[in-house]
């Protein structure tokens, strides 16, 4: 037998035993409205206050208007508050369908996006205790590095519905 057949011989023998369980394949959203996914609808909430957050500390920088500090702790309010709504749905979601929760990348983004809600809370709390002083510089530090992790969680939970076909429906073609 040539190497090229005994590797393809090998290949064929190796099996993966996650693949082999019967609810692999589940990976049908149950926490959706009609089919949709809610987390997949809620987390553009948080994506978009974080930038705002950012956009308002520059603002502030910027004009030192009063008025984009105060704006600026809203929206690290909300982003927060709205982030931990959608880690919600998402957990749910991970814990409850077997196909999402036999895969090693839905773990991966469980554990990127509590690390992003740390760093949104720590945004949020630190400007609790006086919102304008916690502009410059440190506030501002923090929510450019609040940026760049909400885009690497958000990445990453594209990569879970675009590569994986985690919570997207197999019943409909129309
Ligand atoms: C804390 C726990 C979280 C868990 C367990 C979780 C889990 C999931 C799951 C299972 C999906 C696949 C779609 C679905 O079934 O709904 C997903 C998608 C996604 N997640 Fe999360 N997630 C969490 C938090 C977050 C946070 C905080 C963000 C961003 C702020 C985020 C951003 C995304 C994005 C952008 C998608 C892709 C949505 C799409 O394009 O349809 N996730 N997540």
């Amino acid at each position: 037998m040539s190497d090229r057949t005994q590797e393809k011989v090998a290949e064929e023998r190796l099996v993966d035993p996650v693949e082999q369980h019967p609810k692999f394949h589940r990976l049908e959203s149950r926490i959706a409205l009609a089919g949709h996914p809610i987390h997949a609808m809620l987390v553009a909430f948080p994506i978009a206050l974080t930038v705002c957050v950012l956009g308002a500390d520059a603002f502030y920088w910027w004009t030192g208007d009063v008025f984009w500090a105060r704006a600026g702790l809203w929206a690290a309010g909300m982003a927060f508050l709205f982030g931990v709504l959608a880690g919600l749905t998402g957990t749910v979601e991970l814990l409850s369908v077997p196909g999402i929760r036999q895969r090693a990348a839905s773990w991966t983004h469980f554990i990127i996006a509590v690390m992003l809600l740390s760093i949104l809370g720590m945004n949020w709390g630190y400007r609790l205790l006086g919102f304008e002083q916690a502009v410059l510089p440190y506030g501002i530090m923090i929510s450019a590095f609040a940026v760049v992790f909400t885009g690497f969680t958000g990445w990453h939970g594209g990569k879970l519905v675009f590569e994986y076909q985690i919570g997207v429906s197999s019943s409909g073609s129309s």
